[in-house]
C-alpha cells in the first residue's frame, strides 16, 4: 500500500498542479516580461511521462489535478492528455480542472467537458477591450469572451481569475463582480505575487484585497462562506446571485498553513512551494528509475517542502515566473 504524501509540517498533499508548458500566447504584464526565454521543447515531459507520474501521485492520495501553464491549451495535442487523465476520474481522481487564459477555449470547450472536466478557471483582468490588450500585451478581449461563452454553453462551471492591480484595473472590481454574477460565474480576485523579473514595478501595482473587500461590501452583500474549492481562496457568497467571490491573499493574509499541494513544471521539475526554489528533478527518474525511485524522490520533496513563502514585492522570490509552475 503506497504511503500517503505528508510533509514535515503534517500537511497532506492531495492536490497537484501540472504545468504542461511554460509558453503562452499572451504576455500579461504582471506575469511575464516582454521578452521571455522558454524551456526547450525537447526537455518537456511527454504525455506518457505525465500519466506515469499522475498514476503514482493518485496511488499516494492525490485527488485533484489541475492543468496549468503558461497556457495549457497551446501545448500541441493537449486534449490527448486531458482525455487520458480524465479517464482516472472516479477511479482515484475526484477532479480534473484547468486554468486557462481563454484564447483557445472556444475550440476546446466541448472536448474538455467530454473528458470529464466540470469546472475551469479563466484569467480575465479587464472587461475593457483596450485595457485588456494593454495588460496582456497581445490579447484580444472578444476572443476570450467567445471562449468563455462557449465553455459556459457546454456546461462547464466557470471561475474568473482577476489579478487586482492598482492603477490598472482597480476601478473595475464592481463591474467585474456584476458581470460574473449576472452570468453565474464565480470571481476570484488575486493579489500580485513577486515571481520572476517583469518590467512593471510590483509594489506600485499592489492592492491589498482586505481593502478591496471592504470597498465592495459597501455596495454588495457578501456573506463569508464555508465553501472551499481545495485552493487558497477564501469565499463569500454573493447575494442574491448565488455565485461566489473568492479572495487569494498571499500578501495580506497568508494561507500556507493549509497548503495541500505540490507543482510539476513542464520539464518534470517538481516544486514544493510556489515561492521557493526547493525542488526535485523527476524526468529522468520517471524514465529510468522505476516506481521506487519516483516514490523516494517525492519523499525528498515532501521532507524539504517549505513551511510558507516569504514574498517581498520589492524583489522576486524566485527567478522563475509564475508561468513555469502555473501558479
Ligand atoms: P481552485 O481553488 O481549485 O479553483 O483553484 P486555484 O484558485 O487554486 O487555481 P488557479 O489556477 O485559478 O490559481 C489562482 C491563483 O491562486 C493563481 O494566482 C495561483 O498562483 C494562486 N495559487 C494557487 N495555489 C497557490 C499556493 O499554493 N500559493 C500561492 N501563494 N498562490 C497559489
Ligand atoms: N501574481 C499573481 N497572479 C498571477 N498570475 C500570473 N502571474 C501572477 C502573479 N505574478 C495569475 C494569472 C492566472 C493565475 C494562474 O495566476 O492571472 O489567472
Ligand atoms: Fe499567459 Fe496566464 Fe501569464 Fe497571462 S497570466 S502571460 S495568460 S501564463
Amino acid at each position: 500500500q503506497p504511503a500517503p504524501m505528508v510533509d514535515s509540517f503534517g500537511r497532506h498533499i492531495t492536490y497537484v498542479r501540472v504545468s504542461v508548458t511554460d509558453r503562452c500566447d499572451l504576455r500579461c504584464r504582471y506575469c511575464m516580461a516582454e521578452k521571455m526565454t522558454f524551456m526547450p521543447r525537447r526537455d518537456l515531459l511527454s504525455f506518457e511521462d505525465i500519466i506515469v507520474l499522475a498514476d503514482v501521485l493518485i496511488s499516494r492520495g492525490v485527488r485533484r489535478i489541475r492543468l496549468t501553464g503558461g497556457e495549457p491549451l497551446v501545448r500541441r495535442d493537449v486534449m490527448q492528455l486531458v482525455d487520458e487523465l480524465g479517464s482516472r476520474i472516479g477511479k482515484g481522481l475526484d477532479e480534473l480542472t484547468l486554468t486557462t487564459n481563454g484564447t483557445q477555449l472556444a475550440g476546446h470547450a466541448e472536448g474538455l467537458f467530454a473528458a470529464g472536466v466540470r469546472r475551469i478557471n479563466v484569467s480575465l483582468d479587464s472587461l475593457d477591450p483596450e485595457r485588456f490588450s494593454r495588460i496582456t500585451r497581445r490579447g484580444r478581449l472578444d476572443q476570450v469572451l467567445d471562449g468563455i461563452e462557449a465553455a459556459a454553453a457546454t456546461g462547464l462551471a466557470i471561475k474568473i481569475n482577476m489579478v487586482a492591480l492598482a492603477g490598472v484595473n482597480a476601478d473595475e472590481f464592481d463591474r467585474m463582480l456584476a458581470w460574473c454574477s449576472a452570468r453565474g460565474f464565480d470571481l476570484t480576485l488575486i493579489e500580485t505575487m513577486p515571481l520572476g523579473e517583469i518590467e512593471d514595478h510590483r509594489p506600485k501595482c499592489y492592492l491589498s484585497l482586505q481593502d478591496v473587500l471592504a470597498d465592495l461590501q459597501k455596495s454588495w452583500t457578501l456573506i463569508p462562506s464555508l465553501h472551499r474549492s481545495g485552493g487558497p481562496a477564501r469565499y463569500y457568497d454573493v447575494a442574491p446571485s448565488g455565485t461566489r467571490l473568492g479572495l487569494i491573499t498571499p500578501m495580506s493574509h497568508n494561507f500556507c498553513d493549509g497548503c495541500n499541494r505540490i507543482r510539476i513544471a513542464a520539464t518534470g521539475t517538481v516544486y514544493g512551494c510556489l515561492g521557493h526554489e526547493q525542488k526535485v528533478e523527476l524526468r529522468d527518474i520517471l524514465r529510468q528509475g522505476g516506481p521506487m525511485a519516483v516514490d523516494a524522490a517525492l519523499d525528498d520533496l515532501l521532507a524539504g517542502k517549505p513551511r510558507r513563502h516569504q514574498f517581498d514585492l520589492t524583489r522576486p522570490a524566485t527567478a522563475r515566473h509564475m508561468s513555469v509552475t502555473g501558479g
